[in-house]
């Protein structure tokens, strides 16, 4: 593994010159061959046409399901490339035909786009979702998880890092008992994708969804999907037009057989160049050497602010990523994140109600959110310290 190389991270990357960018979990900043790439491409649609463009780049395009399968340990024929993380997430899940026996388990620390979808389904199909509670650590409890599978759990649905703090949930574990079941497992990557290494067989999950525009640090707008060849077939797309299938007769119709059954034939085109060569610029630094780093980034941070007396860092569980959330007592995380912004300081913050079983589980209204990637430096970390501790010790 080589270790990433700060000064060529960073050179990449203008943005740093602007601010000091802590929220990766929200949007990463670009390096400059993704920025190069979605403007190269976008010029040239208002040179040539927008058509036009899309077949004279037909190879930087179809090379995303190739970068992303090869960041998936997977095939391209089981990527689809779509507008976010929620809709490919939705496209899998609402293909699932629940009915008033089935059992959905999924975790404590659940995304509300995906919690939403459940009680939605629940709620017109009659089906029961259960949050598999978590351990003394904050994370899901596999032996919990065990203890709940019977032969009505219909689909294992839970997010790897949730939303709201530096959790990594362990996911080949819950693959483990997905795969001895029999249950198909859906894995929610959006946080994870880009800041560790992801293998679906590793794992053993069935379906993984994620974004471009978080640690992957590609565009906005552009999300993807895998699904695993031998259910792809199994699974028909709530909606379907002209590019997932085939009008094949007056009354007839043929869905395709790949992964991009879950797509649209009209989709984000420069955005899917970008993220393509976003995945190639992460698979260069080495997914193995992004991870080590972000981890001591993160390690760092939550060292600096554990030790000023006003702040609780607020992350569940033993293995931890690059999200490091907190609160500062008498400091409401939204006044916090605009005093940082004040000094081009840019953090996330965790409403409650985007991890509502978690957050009120811990009485928790919402949390300031900074998430370190590696093109961040020691000096940021460092600083961004001292805001917090200035800012803590005004009253
Ligand atoms: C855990 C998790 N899942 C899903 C999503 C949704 O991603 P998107 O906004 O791309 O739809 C997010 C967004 O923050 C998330 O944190």
């Amino acid at each position: 593994m080589t270790p990433i190389d700060l000064s060529r991270a960073r050179a990449d990357t203008p943005g740093v010159r602007n601010v000091l960018h802590f929220n990766n979990a929200g949007a990463a900043l670009m390096p400059r061959p993704v920025l190069d790439a979605v403007r190269d491409y976008v010029a040239r649609e208002g040179e040539l046409g927008g058509y036009e463009t899309a077949k004279e780049n037909w190879d930087r395009v179809e090379h995303a399901y190739d970068a992303l399968a090869r960041l998936l340990g997977a095939a391209r024929e089981e990527i689809a490339v779509v507008e976010n993380a929620t809709r490919a997430w939705d496209m899998l899940f609402y293909s699932f035909k629940f009915g008033p026996d089935d059992r959905i388990l999924t975790c404590e620390t659940e995304y509300a786009s995906n919690y939403l979808a459940y009680l939605q389904v629940a709620r017109n199909t009659g089906c029961t979702v259960e949050a598999v509670p978590s351990d003394e650590s904050g994370a899901v409890s596999v032996d919990a998880l065990r203890e709940r599978i019977d032969g009505r759990v219909k689909l294992i649905a839970v997010s790897h890092v949730p939303t709201n703090g530096g959790l990594v949930n362990p996911a080949a574990e819950i693959g483990a008992v997905a795969r001895e079941a029999g249950v198909p497992f859906l894995l929610d990557a959006c946080q994870s994708a880009g800041q560790m290494a992801l293998d679906v067989d590793a794992i053993g999950c069935d379906m993984l969804t994620a974004t471009s525009r978080k640690y992957l640090r590609g565009p906005r707008g552009v999300g993807f999907l895998y699904v695993r060849q031998g259910l792809i077939e199994a699974l028909e797309p709530p909606f379907v037009d002209l590019h997932a299938a085939e009008w094949t007769g007056p009354d007839e119709y043929r869905i395709r057989a790949d992964a991009r059954r879950f797509e649209t034939w009209e989709c984000n085109w420069a955005g899917k160049v970008g993220l393509a060569v976003a995945v190639d610029y992460a698979l260069d630094w080495g997914l193995d050497a992004i991870e080590a780093r972000v981890t001591a980034l993160a390690g760092r941070l939550r060292g600096a602010l554990s030790s000023i007396p006003d702040v609780t860092l607020r992350d569940l569980g033993t293995h931890r990523c690059g999200i490091v959330s907190f609160t500062v007592n008498r400091h409401d995380p939204a006044a916090i994140q605009q005093a940082m912004a004040d000094q081009a300081i840019n953090i996330g913050l965790s409403p409650a109600n985007f991890t509502l079983l978690d957050m009120d589980r811990r009485g928790l209204g919402s949390v300031a959110r900074a998430s370190v990637h590696y093109y961040n430096s020691e000096a940021e970390v460092d600083r961004f310290a001292a805001a917090i501790e200035s800012l803590s010790l005004a009253r």
